[in-house]
């Protein structure tokens, strides 16, 4: 068999190594091909391709980002929307022509829609959930995600001390445009003592009024962990920004805003994310031998399975309010925005 690997949507960490787990099991254990197809789906319009043999999937396992590159652009959709037949059929005989058995196409839900328009148009699909906010439908963890939480936990702890020192508020973002995953998850474990999710929303006065209780007991700064997507009084963008102007403002507080955007996505996965990829990767490449297609690899419990690519097109997993981490958090006294 001759597979095709693509990664598509925003970087994360674990992509490589998830083209290692599939390349290699494919590669050593199943005899098969592999091809990596660049940029994405455009990589598949374009014929831009490169070859993944022994060589090419060699240290891969800890590095970032990813040796095919990726894409936001949505190629597929812009051409079922348009009804552009001309580029859908040239897409669908790039793939004969280069005589795949299976496109394997690692990204998250835009991808994962993408892939299963893929898959109705014929083609052999297979989908690996990746990103970094954790948002994939069907699959409780999407590798680089861990990666994310180790590195804005590792922020948040680092904004302890100037905060203590100087009595401040520090207001750092986080990133997850629609899902707070990285908020809660790195918010819990760096102690945020408010943690604000796009899920939950938010209302100021109730932050406020938290901060001076906290002030009122003698707790002289405050941490404050917000998702990059919490809208303020109805719109979204920049809320850490406009939430510090708000605190100060309803305070008297001396209040700083940190944005951590990028760094978050960046460098090595974790070791959980590195193990996380090779399972999902080997995991894909047996059910490619098996012929099983147009469905997702997915994380439940501590399990690998799959689900039909049909089921988790065109939808995101939020974090809801019953989630565990938030009842604990706020037995222990944090306030979570509303
Ligand atoms: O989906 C991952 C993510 O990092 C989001 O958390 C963020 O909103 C978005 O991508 C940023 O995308 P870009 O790198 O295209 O600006």
């Amino acid at each position: 068999m001759k597979l095709g690997i693509l990664s598509s949507g925003g970087d994360c960490p674990g992509i490589n190594a998830t083209i290692r787990g599939v390349g290699k099991t494919a590669l050593n254990h199943f005899g098969m091909e592999v091809v990596g197809i660049r940029y994405g789906f455009q990589g598949l319009l374009n014929r831009d391709y490169m070859p993944l043999g022994d060589k090419e999937l060699s240290g891969l396992l800890n590095l970032g980002g990813t040796i095919l590159g990726t894409s936001r652009e949505k190629p597929f959709r812009q051409m079922l929307e348009s009804g552009d037949s001309g580029k859908l059929q040239a897409v669908v005989g790039n793939y004969r022509d280069l005589g795949l058995d299976c496109l394997v196409c690692i990204g998250g839900n835009g991808t994962q829609k993408t892939a299963y328009q893929v898959f109705k148009l014929g083609l052999n699909v297979i989908g690996i959930p990746k990103t970094i906010d954790n948002d994939v439908f069907g699959t409780d963890f999407t590798f680089g995600f861990n990666s994310a939480v180790h590195i804005a936990t590792e922020a948040i702890d680092r904004l302890h001390s100037t905060a203590s020192s100087h009595n401040r508020v520090m207001v750092i973002e986080l990133m997850g445009h629609r899902a707070g995953w990285i908020t809660l998850y790195a918010g819990m474990a760096g102690g945020a003592d408010v943690i604000l999710l796009p899920e939950l929303g938010c209302d100021v006065d109730k932050v406020n009024e938290t901060i001076l209780k906290r002030a009122k007991k003698g707790k002289s700064y405050s941490i404050v962990a917000v998702g990059e997507g919490l809208k303020l009084n109805g719109t979204e963008g920049n809320p850490a920004s406009r939430l510090s102007k708000l605190i100060c403002k309803g305070t008297e507080i001396e209040t700083r805003e940190i944005i951590l955007g990028h760094v978050q996505r960046g460098g090595n996965p974790s070791a959980h994310d590195r193990n996380l990829a090779t399972r999902l990767g080997g995991y894909a490449t047996e059910m490619i031998s098996k012929h099983q297609f147009g469905r997702m690899v997915a994380v439940v419990g501590s399990q690998i399975t799959s689900l039909p690519l049909e089921e988790v097109a065109g939808k995101t997993k939020l974090v809801t309010p019953d989630n565990d981490l938030i009842l604990q958090g706020k037995r222990l006294g944090v306030f979570f925005g509303i």
